[in-house]
């Protein structure tokens, strides 16, 4: 089901625990990036990851990884964050080949975690130690 854009607006809305980063070229956005901490202090050394999407005709260019790097350095200056986690498709080579060029190690698979029309897709765990 599509989200409408006022649930989109609150849902890349930076906060104290949410921070999102977009790419421009001039005013359009071409790549986003979002991470997130987590709250409780149990686990608040780590930080999360999430929507990484570059705009297809910007591929190939490293767009990506500069995202990556900005919600990285945000994390690590802003949260004190030492440990990014994400998720991943596993079918999804060009997003798993990027997170294992940037440092991220596959530590386990959920099984059909994702659920599309008849289709289960298997996700991978993965994380990254920044010390
Ligand atoms: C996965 C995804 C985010 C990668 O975005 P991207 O901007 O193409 O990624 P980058 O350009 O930073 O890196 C991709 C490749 O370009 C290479 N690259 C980096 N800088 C480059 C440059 N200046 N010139 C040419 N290639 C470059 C990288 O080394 C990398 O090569 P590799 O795949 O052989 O390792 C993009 O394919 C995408 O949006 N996919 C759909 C959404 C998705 O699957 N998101 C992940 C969900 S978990």
């Amino acid at each position: 089901m599509a989200r409408r854009t006022e649930e989109v607006a609150e849902r890349i809305r930076s906060t104290s625990t949410q921070a999102v980063f977009g790419a421009f070229e001039s005013e359009a956005l071409i790549g986003i990036t979002g991470v997130r901490r987590e709250p409780l202090c149990q686990v608040n050394h780590k930080a999360t990851i999430w929507g990484v999407f570059v705009n297809p005709s910007y591929r190939g260019r490293g767009i990506a990884q500069t995202l990556l790097s900005a919600a990285t350095a945000h994390a690590a200056e802003e949260w004190d964050a030492i440990q990014l986690m994400l998720c991943v498709n596993a079918e999804n080579l060009p997003a798993k080949r990027l997170y294992a060029s940037y440092g991220f190690q596959t530590f386990g698979l959920e099984p059909r975690a994702m659920k599309v029309g008849d289709r289960f897709y298997d996700e991978e765990h993965m994380c990254k130690q920044l010390v």
